[in-house]
């Protein structure tokens, strides 16, 4: 059975975009892969975080899993601080990543720019990431398009480590979907949609109250126009809404378009906060189940104890093969 790994940052209210892009098919595959979702909460520190609101980032993101389907039955689910293999593996890949690239990821380049003081973290992050995939040998990694390139990087230190010291890692691809894998804002549709972005107009949370996403969806930016019509190059804004349509009602962009010829914007948006609401809603109710029970703490001591015992042994194989420690007996 091949093996999957993702991971999402606890560092906001989860979106529509990482919904759609990334956590969707997280539930998909675990019928079918061995499956590791991880909270990445060293990823998160790489930007300022106040500590008591991460924490309760980390078991709402926890509660969120289990709400949209995971089942810890199927799949690992664990926090990232809690194996320290992580960390270790995070290091020494830091030891054969070169700045030069880590400088040229865009990530770091956006979150960097314009900043007086960059922590060592916001660039080192790739490596880190790495090894969160690297560990488990994992084969796929579904993620959102804006993570291809931490996975290409990803690759080329596996296969450099393989080279350099041992054969250890499986060399991993990554999984983005063909449709959603980019997300737009709602008020700038040229910018992805961002758990981080200052303004909570700009991104549906799927923890957002009904009547906040009705009020957001009908406040997103489209174009003067009024036809409901798909393109992205000039009218961005409308193509992204119909993406998210068509993502959660399973009809065709096509379909969509013809349903909507001849009718406003108005109608089209009213009906998307219908569909939005109608995958939402379910999630929404295990949600405030999960974060109240305490079998959460359950799940993410076992999923903590399976990942680790895969992890601690690619450590000591990484270890060895680099010559760190003792050799024991
Ligand atoms: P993060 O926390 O920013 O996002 C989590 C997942 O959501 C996807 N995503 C999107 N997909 C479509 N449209 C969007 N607007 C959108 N925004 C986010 C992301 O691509 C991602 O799949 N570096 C990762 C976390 C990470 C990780 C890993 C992922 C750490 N270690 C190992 C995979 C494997 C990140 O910042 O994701």
């Amino acid at each position: 059975m091949q093996t999957i790994f993702s991971g999402i940052q606890p560092s906001g209210s989860v979106t529509l975009g990482n919904y759609i892009g990334a956590m969707k098919q997280f539930v998909e595959l675990q019928n079918e892969y061995n499956c590791f979702y991880c909270i990445v909460d060293q990823h998160a520190i790489t930007v300022p975080q106040e500590a008591k609101k991460l924490r309760e980032n980390i078991k709402s993101l926890a509660a969120l899993y289990l709400a949209i389907g995971l089942d810890p039955e199927k799949a690992t689910l664990f926090i990232q601080s809690e194996v320290p293999a992580h960390a270790q593996a995070g290091w020494m890949l830091q030891c054969v990543s070169y700045i030069g690239e880590l400088e040229r990821m865009t990530q770091f380049k956006d979150k960097s720019q314009g900043k007086e003081a960059v922590v060592a973290g916001l660039l080192t992050y790739p490596p880190l990431m790495a090894g969160d995939i690297l560990l488990y040998n994992a084969d796929l990694v579904p993620v959102g398009e804006d993570q291809k390139q931490h996975i290409e990087l990803t690759r080329d230190l596996a296969d450099r480590f393989n080279k350099k010291y041992r054969e250890i890692f499986t060399i991993p691809d990554a999984r983005i979907p063909k449709e959603g894998a980019r997300i737009m804002s709602l008020q700038d549709p040229t910018k992805k949609m961002s758990k981080s972005d200052p303004n909570p107009k700009a991104f549906i949370s799927l923890l957002d109250e009904p009547k906040q996403i009705e009020k957001k969806i009908k406040s997103a930016v489209t174009d003067s126009e009024g036809i409901v019509k798909f393109d992205k190059e000039n009218k961005p804004g409308i193509s992204n809404l119909l993406t998210i349509y068509s993502n959660f009602s399973h009809k065709t962009i096509k379909e969509i378009e013809e349903l909507y010829e001849g009718k406003g914007y108005g109608e089209f948006k009213a009906d998307l906060a219908k569909v939005v609401l109608n995958e939402i809603r379910p999630i929404q109710e295990r949600y405030y189940d999960f974060i109240n029970s305490s079998k959460l703490d359950e799940i993410l001591d076992e999923g903590a104890e399976r990942a680790n015992k895969i992890a601690s042994k690619t450590v000591k194989k990484m270890e060895n093969a680099m010559g760190l420690g003792r050799k024991r007996k």
